[in-house]
C-alpha cells in the first residue's frame, strides 16, 4: 500500500507509522500542496514530459479532491503518512494510473519545501493586514489624545509629563518596524524551490522559469541543494513573530498595570473583561494577560526551530518534519494575538482625570526646573544639585515643587525669578520639549502625518 513499499520486505510496524506521520498536523497544507501539484501538471505537459490528457486528467482529479477536502469529504490516513502522499493516493484512487505520472521529475523534499513557503506567503498577507489595523487604531487613540497628560515613567517611577498621544505614537514605530520585517522576510521567502528535486536536480528538462511565473514567485532557488535543506525563512518568520509578540506584550503589561485600582488610568471593556469564580467584585485582563502568557509559546517556537535546524547535515532530514507544529502555532497565535489586542484597545475607556492627576506628584518638572537655572547660565551638574535639595525640602514639608512660593524658590537659587511658577506647569514642561521627536504636540502632530502616509501606502 505505500507510495514507496517497492524495495521492502516487511511492512512498517504500525506503531512506526503513526511516528513517522505528520498527516495529523500537515494536512493544514492541503490547498497550497494541490496548487503546487496543478502547476507542477501543467508545467510537465508544456515540457512534453506527459502528455496535455494526462496532465488535463490529473489537474481535474486535483481539483475535485480539493472541492472534497474542502466540503469536508475527506478523511485523510495515517499510513499515507502525510498530505503529500494522501492527496497523490487520492488521485491514482480516482484517475488511475496516470495519477502515477504526477511525481515525474519532482520529490516530496521540493513539494513540502514548496508548500510552506506558499502556505506562509498568504499567512504573511493576513498578518500584515492585522498589523494595519492596528496601526490605524494607534493613529486614531493618538490622535484624540494629543493633549491628555500622563507621566512617563523609566524604573516604573514618574519621571517627566508626556502625553499619551506620544505614549500610543511609541507603540506605533515599533510595529512599524514589524511590519518592515514581514516585508523583508517576506522578500527572501517568495522564491521558488519547486523543480529542485530530492536534492540533486532533475533528469527531465523541466521549466521552473514556467513554474514560478505559475505559482508567483519572485525568482527560483539558485541551488537545488539548498532550496530543499533551507527552512531559515520559517525561523526568519517565527523570529519577526516572537518580535511583535514581545511588543504586544510589554503593551498588554502597560494596560494591565493602567487598568488597575492602583493606576486607574484605563477602565478595560466589560466585553474583553473576565469575572472570579469566587470574588464576586473581580473584572479581570484576562485578555491582555493570556497575550503576554502566549509570547512564551512563540519564543519557545523559535527556540525549537533552531534547536531542530542546529545540526543538520544536507540536505533533507526528517527532523525537519518537526517545523510545522512550531509554525502553525506561532502564526495561529500571533494572527489570535494582534485581532484580539486591537479590538480590546479600541474598547479601553481612558481616564484622562487620573493620568492627569498622576502627574501632580512625583516632582515630574524637576528636570524642567534645572533646565531653567540652565538656560540662566548655570552649569547643569550644579542645576541638578540646587533641585535636588529643593526636592528633599519638599519630601520634608510634604509638599510639591508647584506648592513652592517664588521667596521659598529664592531661597535655593538667587538665579529664581517670577517666570519659574509658569516653567512649572505641567502642560509647558510639555510645550517646552522642543527637540525632534519630542512628546510636545507640533512633534506629535508630525509623527502623525508620517505614520498616517506610512498606512496609507499599505
Ligand atoms: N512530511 C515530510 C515533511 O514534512 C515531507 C518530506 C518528506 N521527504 C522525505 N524524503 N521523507 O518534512
Amino acid at each position: 500500500m505505500k507510495l514507496w513499499g517497492g524495495r521492502f520486505e516487511k511492512s512498517t510496524a504500525s506503531f512506526v507509522d503513526e511516528f513517522n506521520a505528520s498527516i495529523t498536523f500537515d494536512q493544514k497544507l492541503y490547498k497550497h500542496d494541490i496548487m503546487g501539484s496543478i502547476a507542477h501538471a501543467k508545467m510537465l505537459a508544456k515540457s512534453s514530459i506527459i502528455t496535455k490528457e494526462e496532465s488535463k486528467k490529473i489537474i481535474e482529479g486535483l481539483k475535485e479532491i480539493l472541492a472534497d477536502i474542502e466540503a469536508g469529504k475527506i478523511s485523510f490516513q495515517i499510513e499515507l503518512e502525510d498530505i503529500h502522499m494522501n492527496i497523490e493516493k487520492l488521485l491514482t484512487d480516482r484517475i488511475g494510473e496516470v495519477g502515477k505520472k504526477l511525481h515525474t521529475a519532482r520529490s516530496r523534499n521540493d513539494q513540502v519545501a514548496v508548500d510552506i513557503r506558499l502556505y506562509l506567503r498568504d499567512e504573511i498577507i493576513n498578518i500584515k493586514q492585522s498589523l494595519k489595523n492596528l496601526l490605524g487604531s494607534l493613529i486614531e487613540i493618538a490622535k484624540e489624545h494629543i493633549d491628555t497628560v500622563m507621566p512617563g515613567y523609566t524604573h516604573l517611577q514618574r519621571a517627566q509629563p508626556i502625553t499619551l498621544g506620544y505614549h500610543m505614537m511609541a507603540y506605533f514605530q515599533m510595529f512599524q518596524r514589524d511590519y518592515d520585517r514581514l516585508d523583508d522576510c517576506y522578500k527572501r521567502l517568495n522564491i521558488m524551490p519547486l523543480g529542485a528535486g530530492a536534492l540533486a536536480g532533475t533528469t527531465y528538462n523541466t521549466d521552473r522559469e514556467f513554474l514560478r511565473e505559475e505559482l508567483g514567485f519572485f525568482s527560483i532557488c539558485e541551488n537545488s541543494l539548498d532550496a530543499v535543506s533551507d527552512r531559515d525563512f520559517v525561523i526568519e518568520f517565527v523570529n519577526a513573530s516572537a518580535m511583535i509578540m514581545m511588543h504586544l506584550s510589554r503593551f498588554c503589561e502597560e494596560v494591565i498595570l493602567w487598568n488597575s485600582k492602583e493606576f486607574n488610568f484605563v477602565e478595560m471593556d466589560d466585553s474583553y473583561s473576565t469575572g472570579s469564580s469566587i470574588m464576586p467584585q473581580k473584572k479581570n485582563p484576562d485578555v491582555a494577560e493570556l497575550i503576554r502568557g502566549k509570547t512564551g509559546r512563540v519564543y519557545g517556537n523559535l527556540i525549537n526551530l533552531f534547536t531542530i535546524m542546529k545540526a543538520l547535515p544536507l540536505a533533507y532530514n526528517k527532523d525537519m518534519q518537526e517545523d510545522k507544529p512550531p509554525l502553525f502555532d506561532t502564526v495561529e497565535n500571533v494572527k489570535a494575538c494582534l485581532e484580539i489586542f486591537n479590538e480590546m484597545l479600541k474598547t479601553m475607556t481612558i481616564n484622562k482625570d487620573s493620568m492627569r492627576k498622576a502627574t501632580k506628584e512625583g516632582f515630574m518638572n524637576a528636570t524642567d526646573v534645572a533646565d531653567y537655572l540652565v538656560k540662566k547660565g548655570l552649569p547643569f551638574r550644579s542645576a541638578h544639585e540646587v533641585v535636588g535639595k529643593m526636592v528633599l525640602y519638599c519630601i520634608q514639608k510634604g509638599k510639591s515643587i508647584d506648592d513652592l512660593t517664588i521667596e521659598e524658590f529664592k531661597n535655593f537659587s538667587s538665579i529664581f525669578t517670577e517666570d519659574i511658577l509658569d516653567v512649572i506647569k505641567i502642560e509647558n514642561c510639555i510645550a517646552s520639549k522642543v527637540s525632534q521627536g519630542s512628546t510636545a504636540k507640533a512633534s506629535v502632530e508630525r509623527m502623525i502625518d508620517k505614520a498616517k502616509e506610512f498606512v496609507d501606502k499599505l
